[in-house]
């Protein structure tokens, strides 16, 4: 009697049987799916992972925490390595008209390369078909797991990005209208001040129906290739994404732009931080050399230090030295070409423990989105030099929340970064700021973690979320979500209107005319 009322009490934990896949476009992506694994297997479920190695220069050690690991390689190296414009060149702008011209995607192209590779895997075939999982937790970036996980029964998918909302599969198929006030596209932003500007609206505009043709043709690609294996019944990729029960980003919900959401949408920011430890005794020491506090230096883990030309090293090094009362603590796995008494390099940076370490005042970032959120929930101001990808998008953020300064990547020179960081050492407002954000972050009512494992616990008790979330405009193309072919067939009916009613009152017109010549006449 009592154990029976013990296991009413204590229903057993239900326990998952998760099918993973992660497109592993940089080594933070794997850092992130490795968080979210930990996350499930300390719930008690199972997670079995798909690697697919977009980027072979990540080195791989280890499970992941993953029951079962398949990894799914190029056979030699990956393209994306070679063709990313953006990480051999990081220091130069990519023109705006560039971002507007119909060349392909070379991220969009090397997936479908690995697609290739997903399909003709046996390893993954097996895995996937044997049967047994509750759930797919699909990397968000390309429709090749969706459709996989169709083909293999594997059903509900929920997908994640370990970046902000990803427009391909996330924001299209849950529906999301695409209004032009808001960046769509939040990879490679246009560089502005004023993002509701006319000009701004009418580039994103055509931002967005670019990226929108690109993926139209993307389409087509992928489902000739899955209808080429799997016969001509295999549903549209449209309609399997559509299907999606939740769309996870890593956005956080405090930091983010606002804008139109859908239920489908769950923003996760935050779950992939580790926790601050204390410092080790030689860096504990090293803060304390500081007369006042110190700054700590990083432009990430992709910008290796043969990519900081020695010009700007030394524009780094000049400014650095005009602020003699702080230390600066660089992440450079190297010397610089010029040193200076407060300058230290560190080849590498525990930065969640220094940015918690209340004598580090400041932190010049490149604004990945790790280190944005890590900077925002350790209350401490920046100064963001965004590089490439979601960088600006989430600079800008930050600016405009009022916890940073942007110093825009072409204009890196010891005027702009001094007053930059002028401001956030010496202006109150910054520090006060990034710290109110900060209390914000650790009252905020839910976890990321709950809205992660309750939401994949729910999706895989109710098949049918689709159903109750799904936005109407998903089913629809771009024109008719913004009410494009409406507006047409309104301006042609007014034209219509106006043709119509000059051409009346002309003919009304010359009839009375022509009366008053005849009246006229007579007289
Ligand atoms: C999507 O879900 C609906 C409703 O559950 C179902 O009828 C349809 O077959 C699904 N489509 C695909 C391609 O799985
Ligand atoms: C750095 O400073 C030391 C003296 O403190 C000097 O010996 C060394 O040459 C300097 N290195 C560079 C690269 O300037």
């Amino acid at each position: 009697m009592h154990l029976l009322s013990l296991l009413i009490s204590f229903p057993c934990a239900l326990s998952l049987n998760i099918l993973m896949y992660v497109n592993v476009a940089g080594k933070s992506h794997l850092q992130f799916a490795e968080k979210l694994i930990a996350l499930l297997n300390e719930r008690g479920h199972n997670v079995d992972v798909v690697l697919g190695m977009l980027n072979s220069y990540v080195s791989l050690k280890g499970t992941y925490g993953a029951r079962q690991l398949v990894t799914v390689n190029f056979p030699g190296e990956s393209p994306w390595g070679q063709v990313a414009y953006h990480l051999n060149n990081p220091f130069v702008e990519i023109p705006d008209w560039q971002r507007l011209s119909m060349e392909s995607n070379k991220f969009i192209d090397t997936n479908q390369l690995l697609c290739d590779l997903l399909l003709d895997s046996t390893a993954v075939a097996d895995l996937m078909s044997s049967n047994k999982y509750d759930i797919a937790l699909m990397s968000g970036y390309d429709f090749c797991p969706f459709a996989l996980a169709h083909h293999h029964k594997i059903s509900p998918v929920v997908s994640y990005v370990p970046t902000p909302i990803y427009y391909y599969t996330q924001s299209y198929y849950a529906g999301l209208p695409e209004l032009p006030l808001y960046e769509n596209v939040v990879f490679d932003v246009r560089h502005t001040s004023d993002r509701s500007s006319f000009v701004t609206r009418v580039y994103e505009t055509l931002r967005t129906f670019k990226e929108r043709l690109l993926h139209y043709n993307d389409l087509i690609i992928i489902n000739s290739k899955l209808r080429a294996r799997f016969g001509d019944s295999f549903p549209d990729v449209r309609e399997i994404a559509m299907n999606t029960s939740l769309d996870f980003t890593n956005s956080h919900p405090l930091l983010e732009e606002p804008r139109p959401t859908s239920l489908r949408l769950k923003y996760i920011g935050g779950i992939g931080l580790p926790t601050p430890k204390p410092l080790k005794k030689e860096l504990d020491n090293m803060l304390n050399l500081a007369a006042k506090g110190n700054v700590i230096f990083s432009f990430g883990t992709q910008i290796g230090p043969e990519k900081i030309t020695p010009e700007l090293q030394r524009v780094f090094v000049n400014t650095f030295k005009r602020f003699p009362e702080y230390n600066f603590l660089w992440k450079f796995d190297g010397k610089t070409v010029m040193n200076a008494s407060n300058v230290f390099n560190l080849d590498w940076m525990p930065q969640t423990d220094l940015l918690y370490d209340d004598r580090v005042h400041a932190f010049i970032s490149h604004f990945g989105l790790n280190s944005f959120t890590e900077t925002a929930c350790a209350g401490v101001p920046a100064v963001a030099i965004p590089l490439f990808g979601d960088q600006h998008h989430n600079a800008r953020r930050a600016v405009a929340l009022g916890a940073a300064v942007m110093v825009r990547k072409t204009e890196i020179t010891e005027a702009n970064l001094y007053e930059a960081l002028a401001k956030v050492l010496r202006d109150e407002r910054y520090r006060k700021r990034a710290k109110e954000i900060a209390s914000m972050i650790s009252a905020l009512p839910d976890t990321p973690q709950r809205i992660f494992l309750e939401g994949i616990e729910f999706a895989a008790k109710f098949n049918n979320l689709p159903f109750h979330y799904r936005l109407a405009g998903a089913k629809h193309n771009f024109f008719v979500q913004l009410g494009w072919d409406v507006a047409a067939f309104l301006t042609v009916v007014v034209f219509l209107v106006v043709v119509v009613a000059m051409r009346l009152s002309f003919f009304v017109l010359n009839r009375i005319r022509a009366k008053f010549q005849v009246k006229s006449k007579k007289e």
